[in-house]
């Protein structure tokens, strides 16, 4: 057993009674995914900036989208003996030996966005929005803007095995579910990105009659959105009319789609995952207080009527 847990030796070094700024010399490893849409890189962006604020050292690993390379970066995090690491992880399965090697050096590890299948007691706190949650508001927002119509749906997925792909079609799936005239007749996955929502759209509305049998998309984050909004319109439809668009993230382009009548609504997700973690972490520094295990950030519906080009002007320059 050793004599403290790394992090709380940083405290006892660094001085107990320093206050807000006492994260400052701490080191902190972050495994990002990679950057497969705007809000990913707008968590990235803000990470940083967090970072910088509070005067910690963070090392930052790009995975391009690779389970195997959060888990050499987290590794090597570990060896390199950093006080904390945040990991916004790929896909919830397959983390339990790293995240209990992480425990075993006493190096607290934070989850960002994402959750894991693993024991809780492997990680230190989660910090992510309520990802079924964010599913049923969609699907809310779907039901009560149709009505009593028929309403063939199509679904982007996000990233195959991603708590918030799982999550998102859950949340959805139980909104429409007691609605018997909604059907969901196409689900894929389109990774996140904008350039496989545009593809995968583009087999939708194929096989659905050039997209005449398409009352609506769900995406679950607003870059697929986006690029399915590209194809619905080369389909030669009208995005938001012919076809409903209602997605996750809450990105500014998806803002100038709203103005433009191209999309319906969005479920904002906040890209600041790092400033309640970096709290967390500064809380246990400072008087070793645990948090809960689960910090949760809010989810908002956005639709045509909230003045879409003025939120796109105060997101503009976020880091998106
Ligand atoms: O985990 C959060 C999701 O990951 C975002 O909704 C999506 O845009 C991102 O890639």
């Amino acid at each position: 057993m050793k004599s403290c847990m790394r992090l709380v030796c940083t405290a006892l070094l660094a001085g107990s009674t320093l206050g807000g700024a006492q994260a400052a010399g701490m080191t902190v490893g972050f495994s990002q995914i990679g950057s497969e849409s705007g809000w990913r890189a707008a968590e990235t962006t803000v990470t940083r900036q967090e970072a910088t604020k509070r005067g910690i050292d963070l090392k930052f690993s790009d995975a391009q989208q690779k389970q195997e390379n959060q888990i050499k970066a987290v590794r090597s995090f570990i060896a390199q003996g950093v006080d904390a690491i945040l990991i916004a992880p790929v896909v919830a399965t397959g983390w339990d030996a790293v995240l209990s090697e992480a425990k075993e050096a006493e190096i607290p590890v934070v989850l960002l966005d994402r959750m894991v299948d693993s024991d809780k007691e492997l990680y230190f706190t989660a910090v992510t929005s309520d990802t079924v949650y964010e599913g049923t508001v969609a699907g809310e927002w779907l039901v009560k803007t149709v009505g009593d119509k028929p309403c063939n749906v199509v679904e982007l997925q996000g990233t195959t095995g991603s708590s918030p792909a799982i999550d998102r079609k859950k949340g959805f799936d139980e909104a429409i579910k007691a609605h018997s005239n909604f059907k969901i007749v196409r689900s894929q996955t389109g990774d996140f990105t904008r350039a496989k929502g545009k593809e995968v759209m583009e087999s939708f509305l194929k096989a659905e009659n050039g997209g005449k049998n398409i009352c609506a998309l769900y995406a679950h984050n607003d870059d697929m959105a986006v690029g399915a909004i590209q194809a619905i319109k080369e389909a030669g439809l009208k995005p938001g009319q012919d076809i409903l668009v209602v997605s996750v993230d809450a990105v500014p382009d998806i803002f100038k789609a709203l103005a433009a009548g191209e999309a319906n609504a969005t479920v904002e997700l906040t890209p600041n995952m790092a400033g309640p973690a970096f709290d967390a972490l500064e809380a246990f520094l400072k008087d070793k207080k645990e948090p809960p295990k689960w910090i949760q950030t809010e989810s908002k519906l956005y639709t045509q009527q909230d003045d879409p080009m003025k939120v796109y002007e105060l997101k503009k320059d976020l880091g998106y």
